[in-house]
Protein backbone atom coordinates (compact mmCIF):
# COMPACT_ATOMS: atom_id res chain seq x y z
CA UNK A 1 0.00 0.00 0.00
CA UNK A 2 1.29 3.58 -0.84
CA UNK A 3 1.43 5.71 2.59
CA UNK A 4 -1.08 8.00 1.35
CA UNK A 5 -3.30 5.81 -0.20
CA UNK A 6 -5.33 3.72 1.82
CA UNK A 7 -8.62 1.35 1.74
CA UNK A 8 -11.42 1.34 4.78
CA UNK A 9 -14.72 -0.82 4.57
CA UNK A 10 -17.78 1.37 3.93
CA UNK A 11 -20.39 1.55 6.96
CA UNK A 12 -23.68 2.69 6.93
CA UNK A 13 -22.88 5.81 7.67
CA UNK A 14 -21.43 6.51 4.17
CA UNK A 15 -25.07 6.13 2.82
CA UNK A 16 -25.22 9.64 1.62
CA UNK A 17 -21.52 9.77 0.41
CA UNK A 18 -21.81 7.05 -1.80
CA UNK A 19 -25.31 8.46 -3.46
CA UNK A 20 -23.63 11.56 -4.51
CA UNK A 21 -20.60 9.88 -5.63
CA UNK A 22 -22.96 7.31 -7.69
CA UNK A 23 -25.25 9.89 -8.96
CA UNK A 24 -22.85 12.03 -10.14
CA UNK A 25 -23.18 13.15 -14.36
CA UNK A 26 -20.07 11.50 -15.16
CA UNK A 27 -20.28 8.14 -12.98
CA UNK A 28 -23.87 8.07 -14.40
CA UNK A 29 -22.73 8.54 -18.35
CA UNK A 30 -20.33 6.24 -17.82
CA UNK A 31 -22.46 3.37 -15.89
CA UNK A 32 -23.98 0.85 -18.01
CA UNK A 33 -27.38 1.84 -16.81
CA UNK A 34 -27.02 5.26 -16.89
CA UNK A 35 -30.33 6.69 -15.15
CA UNK A 36 -31.00 8.90 -12.65
CA UNK A 37 -30.66 6.84 -8.92
CA UNK A 38 -33.67 7.84 -6.34
CA UNK A 39 -32.91 7.99 -3.06
CA UNK A 40 -35.19 5.38 -1.70
CA UNK A 41 -33.77 2.79 -4.10
CA UNK A 42 -29.63 3.89 -3.01
CA UNK A 43 -30.71 3.39 0.70
CA UNK A 44 -32.09 0.11 0.01
CA UNK A 45 -29.80 -1.17 -2.41
CA UNK A 46 -26.71 0.10 0.10
CA UNK A 47 -27.97 -2.02 2.90
CA UNK A 48 -28.20 -4.89 0.83
CA UNK A 49 -24.55 -4.46 -0.62
CA UNK A 50 -23.44 -3.75 2.97
CA UNK A 51 -25.37 -6.75 4.69
CA UNK A 52 -24.43 -9.36 1.78
CA UNK A 53 -20.83 -9.89 2.62
CA UNK A 54 -20.57 -13.03 0.73
CA UNK A 55 -20.76 -11.13 -2.81
CA UNK A 56 -20.12 -7.53 -2.26
CA UNK A 57 -17.48 -5.77 -0.40
CA UNK A 58 -17.64 -1.85 -0.56
CA UNK A 59 -14.52 0.42 0.14
CA UNK A 60 -13.60 3.87 0.07
CA UNK A 61 -10.32 4.82 -0.55
CA UNK A 62 -8.63 6.95 1.62
CA UNK A 63 -6.07 9.80 0.88
CA UNK A 64 -4.43 10.55 4.93
CA UNK A 65 -8.27 11.45 6.63
CA UNK A 66 -10.25 12.42 3.46
CA UNK A 67 -12.13 9.75 1.36
CA UNK A 68 -11.55 10.31 -2.50
CA UNK A 69 -13.40 7.66 -4.27
CA UNK A 70 -14.85 4.28 -4.06
CA UNK A 71 -14.30 0.48 -5.26
CA UNK A 72 -17.08 -1.79 -4.78
CA UNK A 73 -16.22 -5.75 -5.11
CA UNK A 74 -19.20 -7.80 -6.85
CA UNK A 75 -18.11 -11.25 -6.21
CA UNK A 76 -18.95 -14.43 -8.06
CA UNK A 77 -17.25 -17.64 -6.91
CA UNK A 78 -13.25 -17.02 -7.38
CA UNK A 79 -13.40 -13.65 -9.17
CA UNK A 80 -14.98 -10.17 -8.84
CA UNK A 81 -16.04 -7.27 -10.63
CA UNK A 82 -15.27 -3.91 -9.82
CA UNK A 83 -17.21 -0.87 -9.57
CA UNK A 84 -15.09 2.42 -8.96
CA UNK A 85 -15.11 5.96 -8.91
CA UNK A 86 -13.27 9.00 -8.33
CA UNK A 87 -15.00 12.05 -6.21
CA UNK A 88 -14.91 14.58 -9.53
CA UNK A 89 -12.31 17.40 -7.03
CA UNK A 90 -9.89 14.83 -7.34
CA UNK A 91 -9.92 13.44 -10.89
CA UNK A 92 -7.03 13.84 -13.28
CA UNK A 93 -4.24 13.90 -10.83
CA UNK A 94 -3.55 10.03 -10.35
CA UNK A 95 -5.97 8.93 -7.99
CA UNK A 96 -7.46 6.39 -10.40
CA UNK A 97 -4.48 4.82 -10.85
CA UNK A 98 -3.81 4.87 -7.24
CA UNK A 99 -7.43 3.32 -7.07
CA UNK A 100 -6.90 0.21 -9.22
CA UNK A 101 -2.89 -0.27 -7.94
CA UNK A 102 -4.82 -0.60 -4.30
CA UNK A 103 -7.75 -2.69 -5.01
CA UNK A 104 -5.32 -5.19 -6.28
CA UNK A 105 -2.68 -5.17 -3.70
CA UNK A 106 -5.84 -5.11 -1.19
CA UNK A 107 -7.81 -8.42 -2.90
CA UNK A 108 -4.23 -10.13 -3.00
CA UNK A 109 -3.96 -9.96 0.80
CA UNK A 110 -7.29 -9.16 2.46
CA UNK A 111 -9.27 -11.94 -0.11
CA UNK A 112 -6.55 -14.35 -1.60
CA UNK A 113 -9.81 -16.71 -2.60
CA UNK A 114 -10.56 -14.13 -5.29
CA UNK A 115 -8.63 -14.88 -8.22
CA UNK A 116 -9.53 -12.77 -11.15
CA UNK A 117 -10.57 -8.94 -11.41
CA UNK A 118 -12.65 -8.15 -13.72
CA UNK A 119 -13.19 -4.30 -15.10
CA UNK A 120 -16.78 -4.01 -17.26
CA UNK A 121 -15.78 -0.44 -18.82
CA UNK A 122 -17.68 1.47 -21.70
CA UNK A 123 -15.28 1.86 -25.08
CA UNK A 124 -15.14 5.81 -24.65
CA UNK A 125 -14.10 5.60 -20.90
CA UNK A 126 -10.14 6.14 -21.42
CA UNK A 127 -9.34 7.15 -17.95
CA UNK A 128 -10.61 3.90 -16.72
CA UNK A 129 -9.07 2.07 -19.30
CA UNK A 130 -5.44 3.25 -19.10
CA UNK A 131 -5.83 2.99 -15.26
CA UNK A 132 -6.78 -0.60 -15.23
CA UNK A 133 -3.94 -1.58 -17.97
CA UNK A 134 -1.49 0.40 -16.11
CA UNK A 135 -2.16 -2.00 -13.02
CA UNK A 136 -1.70 -5.10 -15.29
CA UNK A 137 -5.12 -5.40 -16.74
CA UNK A 138 -5.58 -7.52 -20.31
CA UNK A 139 -8.25 -6.64 -22.06
CA UNK A 140 -10.41 -9.77 -23.29
CA UNK A 141 -13.99 -10.60 -24.88
CA UNK A 142 -15.20 -9.45 -21.43
CA UNK A 143 -13.28 -6.72 -21.24
CA UNK A 144 -10.43 -6.20 -18.76
CA UNK A 145 -9.40 -9.12 -16.31
CA UNK A 146 -6.20 -9.28 -14.22
CA UNK A 147 -5.17 -12.40 -13.02
CA UNK A 148 -4.16 -12.83 -9.16
C1 LIG B 1 -12.38 6.81 -14.35
C2 LIG B 1 -11.81 7.44 -13.09
C3 LIG B 1 -11.98 6.50 -11.92
C4 LIG B 1 -10.32 7.70 -13.31
O1 LIG B 1 -9.80 8.36 -12.18
P1 LIG B 1 -8.84 9.62 -12.33
O2 LIG B 1 -8.37 10.00 -10.97
O3 LIG B 1 -9.50 10.64 -13.15
O4 LIG B 1 -7.64 8.94 -13.15
P2 LIG B 1 -6.08 9.26 -13.12
O5 LIG B 1 -5.84 10.72 -12.96
O6 LIG B 1 -5.42 8.35 -12.14
O7 LIG B 1 -5.70 8.83 -14.59
C5 LIG B 1 -5.69 7.47 -14.99
C6 LIG B 1 -5.13 7.41 -16.41
O8 LIG B 1 -6.11 7.96 -17.31
C7 LIG B 1 -5.58 9.08 -17.98
N1 LIG B 1 -6.69 10.04 -18.02
C8 LIG B 1 -7.19 10.76 -17.00
N2 LIG B 1 -8.23 11.49 -17.40
C9 LIG B 1 -8.39 11.22 -18.72
C10 LIG B 1 -9.31 11.65 -19.70
N3 LIG B 1 -10.27 12.51 -19.42
N4 LIG B 1 -9.18 11.15 -20.96
C11 LIG B 1 -8.22 10.26 -21.25
N5 LIG B 1 -7.32 9.79 -20.35
C12 LIG B 1 -7.41 10.28 -19.11
C13 LIG B 1 -4.40 9.54 -17.17
O9 LIG B 1 -3.44 10.19 -17.97
C14 LIG B 1 -3.88 8.23 -16.59
O10 LIG B 1 -3.13 7.50 -17.53
P3 LIG B 1 -1.51 7.48 -17.45
O11 LIG B 1 -1.17 7.31 -15.99
O12 LIG B 1 -1.15 6.30 -18.29
O13 LIG B 1 -1.07 8.81 -17.99
C15 LIG B 1 -12.51 8.80 -12.79
O14 LIG B 1 -12.32 9.67 -13.88
C16 LIG B 1 -14.02 8.67 -12.51
O15 LIG B 1 -14.41 8.46 -11.37
N6 LIG B 1 -14.84 8.82 -13.57
C17 LIG B 1 -16.31 8.72 -13.42
C18 LIG B 1 -16.75 7.33 -13.01
C19 LIG B 1 -16.22 6.23 -13.88
O16 LIG B 1 -15.98 6.39 -15.06
N7 LIG B 1 -16.05 5.06 -13.26
C20 LIG B 1 -15.53 3.91 -13.92
C21 LIG B 1 -16.61 3.10 -14.58
S1 LIG B 1 -15.88 1.65 -15.31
Amino acid sequence: MSDKYYYRYATKDDVDLIYNWANEKEVRANSFNSNEIKYEDHVRWFDRILSDKEHNVQLILMCDDTPVGQCRLSIDNRQATIGLSVDKNYRGTGVGNALISNICEWVRENRPDIKTLIGQIKPENEASAKAVINSGFVETYRNYELKL
